[in-house]
């Protein structure tokens, strides 16, 4: 589904829309968990993701999320950025709760990993896990 927001640039689930080049380059070059990702791994996962959330101006791609569920009962999310020149202006807020809370996952269990962003996701309800969670990691 498309929602223009009040400043004109749009949330997109629509995944043929998402600018793999864009996301790749972001992934690739600025985050801190995924830079040894390829081009193809990304379109893979845009491609085998439960659903995408992109933030567009016009053409082109300033932000994305990734969204891996069973659709029943867990949610991940995953891959979540805005552009460093359109930071600070809620944009972050709105693609997350675009896909957290207005998405068909919003009444799951999410799980998500961040390095510093737990203020951020506290905002939709994120908290430290209980000692039931176990993690295995590759
Ligand atoms: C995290 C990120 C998506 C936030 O996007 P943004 O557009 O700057 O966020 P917003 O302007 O919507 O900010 C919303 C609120 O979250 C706060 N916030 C934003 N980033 C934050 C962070 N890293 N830690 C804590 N709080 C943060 C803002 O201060 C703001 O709070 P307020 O509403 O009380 O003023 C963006 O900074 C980003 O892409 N960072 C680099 C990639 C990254 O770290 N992604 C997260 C991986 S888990």
């Amino acid at each position: 589904m498309l929602r223009t927001l009040t400043s004109g640039l749009e949330l997109d689930d629509d995944p043929r829309r998402v600018d793999v080049a864009a996301v790749h380059a972001f992934l690739s070059i600025e985050s801190y968990w995924a830079r040894a990702r390829t081009a193809a791994t990304v379109q893979r996962l845009v491609h085998e993701a439960s659903r995408v959330v992109g933030l567009y101006d016009g053409l082109r791609q300033i932000g994305f999320a990734r969204v891996v569920s069973d659709g029943v009962a867990i949610a991940y999310l995953a891959d979540v950025y805005v552009l460093g020149p359109w930071r600070g202006r809620g944009l972050g807020f709105e693609l997350v709760r675009e896909a957290v809370e207005r998405g068909p996952h919003r009444d799951l269990r999410w799980i998500l990993h961040t390095a510093d962003g737990h203020a951020f996701y506290e905002k939709f309800g994120f908290e430290p896990p209980s000692d039931r969670l176990l993690v295995r990691n590759p």
